[in-house]
């Protein structure tokens, strides 16, 4: 069920708490994995748990967003940033690293941007067929 319509600048603040909190759950989740594999258990022990509570946090913010718009409009707007955004910011970084003589970063992202376009190509399928 489709909630009331959020405020403008409620759903533009949730927007970007969510991909705070999930940033964040990724950092901490990616840091206890280096920690542990260091040996550091207890440490490693301490992040994840942090990064629990962090997606925890996302996933609230997530079904606030969905409560009030749903999966086609949400994936709507997924597909739309994906395929132009991401594409863009990715060419534009990959060439600020080739200009900073980071070919491997460059090669990398290159990759991934043409990932990215499948992602987007995927999900407006998936979009059209609901
Ligand atoms: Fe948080
Ligand atoms: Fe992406």
């Amino acid at each position: 069920m489709i909630e009331m319509v959020l405020g403008k600048e409620t759903e533009m603040g949730l927007k970007e708490l969510f991909k705070a909190n999930a940033e964040d759950y990724m950092l901490l989740s990616f840091l206890a994995d280096k920690l542990e594999a260091a040996g550091r258990k207890e440490e490693a022990k301490i992040l994840r748990e942090k990064a629990r509570v962090e997606m925890g946090h996302a996933r609230g913010i997530f079904e606030k967003l969905f409560a009030h718009t749903g999966t086609e409009s949400m994936l709507g707007q997924f597909t739309k940033e994906e395929a132009e955004e991401h594409v863009s910011e990715y060419n534009n970084v990959a060439m600020k690293a080739k200009e900073e003589g980071h070919a491997d970063i460059e090669a990398m992202l290159c990759a991934y941007a043409e990932q990215e376009k499948d992602i987007a190509e995927a999900t407006r399928k998936v979009a059209k067929a609901l």
